[in-house]
């Protein structure tokens, strides 16, 4: 059973400047709605108990947005307006699952998920990447059930233009279990287009094993001077780890560059 989320908010957001200059992007409200929120809804309707949300020091305007009672408490007692009052319900249910770990110097995904290695209970977890969001259908319900069936680490992937191969994280396959699921042979972080093994891509949801943290420690710095989680998988896997790549369905939405960021909110109203 997979209970825990893990969400990295860290990040700086410098693809999203001027919003981001003294505001943090996950709060970004994308057609009307923080785009946090459709993140955390992704994680309720998945069965997810906790989420811990790996935040900095320069993004604690992010705790401020679930801690804001004594605000909410005194507009209602002024207002008892029905529409702020369930938001304010709606914050309360977020806030009491939720916990915060703290990644003050932004050094990458693996680093962000190696500050969680205290939190996590169980084998498994899931790891959701705030800039990606699936509409339309729920990815992380699907990839757990796959992973209830399977016992293993799951990846949520999908094809990409093959001239953006050096964007994301990319696959090679093993074998295909279905149309839809595959054993993931390697995973590389962001190679050139000469060297990528296909045009399949990681998209921001992982179900991880706890495994990970052993590797995470002693990860090396990698593209871009970043630690990379990719790289650690892909250190899992060669170790024999059985990882999943799972085609998801529903539609997916860059909104960590300006131009996904505003065709999501446009894409989001059609819905
Ligand atoms: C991260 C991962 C990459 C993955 C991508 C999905 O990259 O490192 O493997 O393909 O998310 O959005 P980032 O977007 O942080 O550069």
């Amino acid at each position: 059973m997979i209970r825990q989320a893990i969400i990295p908010l860290a990040g700086l957001g410098t693809r999203l400047l001027p919003l981001t200059s003294v505001y943090a992007k996950e709060l970004l409200p994308i057609n009307g709605k923080v785009g946090l929120e459709y993140i955390i809804e992704e994680c309720i309707e998945a069965g997810i108990k906790e989420i811990i949300f790996i935040i900095s020091k320069k993004k604690e305007i992010i705790k401020k947005y679930f801690y804001n009672d004594k605000f909410y408490q005194k507009i209602i007692k002024k207002k008892k307006n029905l529409r702020i009052i369930n938001e304010y319900k709606k914050i309360k249910k977020y806030k009491k699952m939720i916990k915060f770990v703290y990644q003050n110097n932004p050094k990458g995904t693996g680093d962000a998920v190696l500050k969680t290695k205290k939190l996590i209970k169980d084998n498994f977890f899931l790891m959701l990447l705030p800039d990606d969001l699936i509409i339309k259908k729920n990815c992380s319900k699907d990839m757990i059930l796959i992973h209830n069936k399977k016992k293993c680490s799951v990846m949520a992937s999908m094809k990409v233009n093959k001239s953006t191969v050096n964007r994301w994280g990319i696959y090679s396959k093993k074998k295909n279990i279905n149309k839809n699921n595959f054993y993931i042979k390697d995973v590389i972080e962001k190679p050139d287009i000469k060297s990528a093994p296909s045009n399949n891509a990681v998209i921001g949801r992982y179900i991880l094993t706890k495994k990970i943290f052993k590797k995470l420690y002693k990860q090396k710095k990698g593209k871009g001077g970043e630690i990379h989680i990719t790289d650690s998988i892909r250190k899992l896997i060669k170790d024999g780890e059985k990882f999943i790549g799972h085609n998801f369905k529903g539609r997916y939405l860059d909104c960590g560059t300006m131009s996904g960021y505003i065709k999501s909110s446009m894409e989001i109203n059609k819905l």
